[in-house]
């Protein structure tokens, strides 16, 4: 049995897919159920939450793998990014442990560091240790930024995209190699497949081409047909916006700072694709995803 979380997210409802073409057992750990549509009666569901520790102890029963991907981008009313990205994630590695799950894989993020500009890159970072750290055998993945269309992300860009000026957070100009969730999934499964061999395995996903910010709502105007001048607005501007939209509409806030602050720092790899065709993965361009080029 596998233990999958955040399985109603972009990466987890791709991966999920997958497993299940593969005939893999899978045992998702969710807040809503309903949010899983179609596959919630194909899988085992246990209720739960990262703020709520003795739930995903629970989950955890007869797992032999547990594929932990789910995490917060913004602070919720039961725990802050640190809590549910950091703290919740070595509970979770101390609750495989103890239930005698024999294998961990955990999501990362490229560039997280305990030094890092944004909450949630620090917070992986703690998180990191603690699932190298333990004592079971454990796969990291530090992916660079994972879209597919029809994400939140290109769909919050094709919104915008219907403006006479297309905005962008800053000057746009952090890198990027983005990689389709498709690709990752199927480094996941990949990986999944591999016998036994090293206590500890890291990946860094990335796809074949290093874009900026602008470069990549370029691509996204190219393939939505929409010719757009980029407007890049200024960040204490959108800083401060974003601060006030958030403490006046609290979660129904469409985009918070410490999401917006993500596409101002750069997620690149010096390694490229290669970790991903280690794993018999050629990741596609993003403009052959989005049928641009
Ligand atoms: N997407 C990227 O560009 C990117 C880049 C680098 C690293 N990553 C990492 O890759 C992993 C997957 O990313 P993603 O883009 O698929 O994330 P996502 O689409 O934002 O999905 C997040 C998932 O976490 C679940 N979740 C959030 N708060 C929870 C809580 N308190 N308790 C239980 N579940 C909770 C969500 O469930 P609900 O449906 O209940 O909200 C959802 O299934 C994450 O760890 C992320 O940090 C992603």
């Amino acid at each position: 049995m596998l233990l999958l979380t955040g399985a109603t997210g972009l990466v987890g409802s791709t991966l999920l897919r997958h497993l299940l073409t593969e005939g893999t057992e899978v045992r998702c750990l969710v807040r809503d159920p309903r949010r899983l549509g179609a596959q919630r009666v194909r899988v085992q569901i246990a209720l739960g939450d990262l703020a709520d520790p003795p739930s995903f102890r629970n989950a955890m029963r007869g797992v032999q793998t547990v594929v932990h991907l789910a995490a917060a981008v913004r602070d919720q009313p039961r725990g802050s990014i640190e809590e549910l990205d950091g703290i919740a994630t070595w509970r979770m590695v101390e609750a495989a442990e103890r239930q005698g799950v024999e294998r961990f894989v955990f999501f990362s993020a490229l560039g997280a560091s305990t030094h890092h500009r944004t909450r949630c890159l620090r917070a992986k970072a703690v998180a990191e240790k603690a699932v190298r750290e333990a004592s079971l055998r454990s796969t990291v993945f530090a992916p660079s930024i994972v879209y597919a269309p029809g994400d939140p992300w290109l769909t919050l860009l094709e919104r915008l995209s219907l403006l006479p000026l297309m905005p962008v957070s800053g000057r746009g100009r952090a890198l990027y190699q983005p990689i389709w969730a498709e690709d990752v999934a199927d480094c996941v499964v990949a990986a999944l497949r591999q016998p036994g061999g090293e206590r500890h395995t890291r990946y860094e996903l990335a796809g074949p081409e290093t874009l900026s910010h602008n470069d990549m709502v370029r691509i996204l105007l190219e393939s939505s047909g929409r010719r757009r001048p980029l407007l890049n607005v200024p960040t204490p501007i959108v800083s401060r916006a974003l601060r006030l939209a958030e403490r006046m509409m609290g979660p129904r806030a469409p985009a918070t700072w410490d999401e917006a602050e993500l596409m101002e720092v750069s997620m690149t790899s010096p390694r490229g694709a290669a970790d991903a065709e280690r794993l018999g993965v050629s990741p596609q361009r993003m403009a052959a995803v989005l049928g641009s080029g």
